[in-house]
């Protein structure tokens, strides 16, 4: 057994601003190389959402997972003034289509269209106005959450429990995706929303 794989540059870069600004939310490496291995699997000119940006240790690992691939657009909500800010001044030295939206993403998601890949990081969008983040994954696309096991000695995620539990009960059993849970990491729920049928689409039109 070798021992774990390296950090991407880009993402030793958000812990280290992680750090500097003392945000101790970032996902885990468990979680960062799962949305990397999503993010490369996200078709020709398709588009990724983050939501949450924090210090942009996720946005790092979804931006390592697509290489040098300048066909996707990806784009990450933070609704904190500072953390947005900072995020921003790192994005603006990166060479693709990456943008940050600061705002609340329950204000921007329905403005913004449809994702393949969807990373569901903030209370917005995930315990509150979780229809909104289904919404904007598009037919075939894929969405994330973690966060999904409790955290011992954690009060703040102890307090969200409930609405965690509620938002795992929504996303395993929407009949419009196919949902399951990975048991690593911080735990994960793995969503794909299903293909319209060709059946459903004729009749559609
Ligand atoms: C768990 S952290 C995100 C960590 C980041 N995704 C990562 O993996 O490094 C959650 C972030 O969501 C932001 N947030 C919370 N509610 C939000 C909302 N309604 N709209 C946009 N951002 C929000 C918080 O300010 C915080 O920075």
């Amino acid at each position: 057994m070798g021992g774990p794989r390296p950090v991407p540059p880009g993402v030793l870069e958000a812990k280290h601003r992680a750090e500097a600004a003392g945000f101790d939310l970032s996902c885990d490496d468990g979680v960062g190389r799962l949305l990397a291995c999503l993010a490369a699997a996200v078709p020709q000119g398709g588009r990724v959402l983050e939501i949450g940006t924090g210090a942009g240790v996720g946005l790092a690992w979804l931006v390592s997972g697509l290489g040098d691939r300048l066909d996707v657009e990806v784009v990450s909500l933070e609704k904190d003034d500072a953390l947005a800010e900072s995020a921003m001044s790192a994005v603006a030295n990166w060479p693709r289509r990456v943008s940050i939206g600061h705002g609340d993403a329950l204000e921007i998601l329905p403005l913004i269209g449809v994702f393949d890949l969807v990373f569901a990081d903030a209370e917005g969008g995930k315990t509150e106005g979780l229809g909104l983040t289904l919404a904007a994954v598009a037919p075939g696309g894929m969405l994330v959450v973690d966060d999904m096991l409790p955290k011992v000695d954690d009060a703040y995620h102890a307090s969200l429990w409930p609405e965690l539990q509620a938002a795992r009960e929504t996303l395993l059993s929407h009949p419009e995706f196919s949902s399951c849970e990975l048991d690593f990491s911080s735990g994960v729920i793995l969503c794909v929303r299903r293909s319209a049928s060709r059946l459903k689409r004729e009749r559609d039109e």
